[in-house]
């Protein structure tokens, strides 16, 4: 694994958005895995930046997001549909068919789990997996005892997540769905790379857990320990606990 600390957010967005254009540059019909939540944001803003300085170009890219709430309208505000196009996809030149979530409206959920693992398959599988971690040290909304060894399934999400996810909503956590779609450790283990991306003080405990502790289904992120490819960056806030126990870190001269 190669661990990256970088002094503040947006440092930290700036140099993840880097890899990920890099690996654009490298392979420009490379599917890439994407999340939503609030660490990609600044990731997102520098990608759309460097697409409209023409530094970068996405018309050939494939994109498949993690996860989607069960019941939401891809144009509710909170839908994971409705942020992607926001956030990254109105500021990107990825052309909108080569992008995709999972159908948050499909009644038959069981079918939209088996469509979203061969639509990952049909298109030669996943080159770079962009993940954020939660509190709790989901991935996706692969929530702690889930099995490692899920696809795409149907998640009932912990109170904790719902909780975390309120100040979306309003801040009532009544609001928060009850059940999303998410990819699961299979299909994240199987991406031929993985980029995870921390930051902030409430991250570090769990940071030191999942990457420098058991591995184990209680802490959903620790499985990454086992995956031969994985860039961890964060910024020195959510790698303070990494730092002070002497793990050597690149990125810029974060003092400790
Ligand atoms: C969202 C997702 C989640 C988030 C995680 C961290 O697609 O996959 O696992 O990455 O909840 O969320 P933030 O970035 O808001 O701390």
């Amino acid at each position: 694994m190669r661990i990256y600390c970088y002094h503040d957010y947006q440092e930290l967005s700036r140099h993840a958005a880097n890899l990920l254009s890099a690996q654009i540059i490298m392979k420009p019909d490379s599917v890439i895995g994407l999340a939503t939540g609030s660490t990609p944001i600044g990731i997102y803003d520098r990608l759309g930046e460097l697409c409209r300085n023409g530094d970068l170009d996405c018309s050939k890219l494939h994109s498949v997001n993690l996860d989607e709430y069960i019941g939401l309208q891809p144009e509710h505000p909170q839908s994971y549909r409705y942020f992607m196009k926001t956030q990254l996809f109105d500021h990107i030149n990825i052309p909108t068919e080569n992008t995709n979530v999972p159908n948050g409206l499909e009644t038959n959920l069981e079918a939209e789990c088996a469509r979203y693992d061969d639509l990952i398959d049909l298109l030669g599988g996943i080159d770079l997996q962009l993940l954020g971690m939660g509190n709790n040290g989901h991935v996706g909304f692969n929530e702690p005892g889930d099995s490692f060894t899920l696809g795409t399934h149907v998640e009932e999400l912990s109170e904790s997540t719902r909780l975390a996810n309120a100040r979306f909503f309003e801040d009532s956590s009544e609001q928060v769905p009850t059940h999303a779609f998410t990819m699961g450790i299979k299909n994240i283990m199987a991406a031929r790379s993985v980029l995870i991306v921390v930051n902030g003080s409430k991250k570090a405990e769990m940071v030191k857990k999942a990457f420098f502790g058991p591995v184990t289904p209680l802490v959903p992120a620790s499985i990454l320990q086992l995956h031969p490819n994985v860039t961890l960056m964060g910024d020195q806030d959510a790698m303070k606990l990494l730092m002070e126990a002497g793990v050597k870190v690149e990125g810029s001269a974060v003092e400790v």
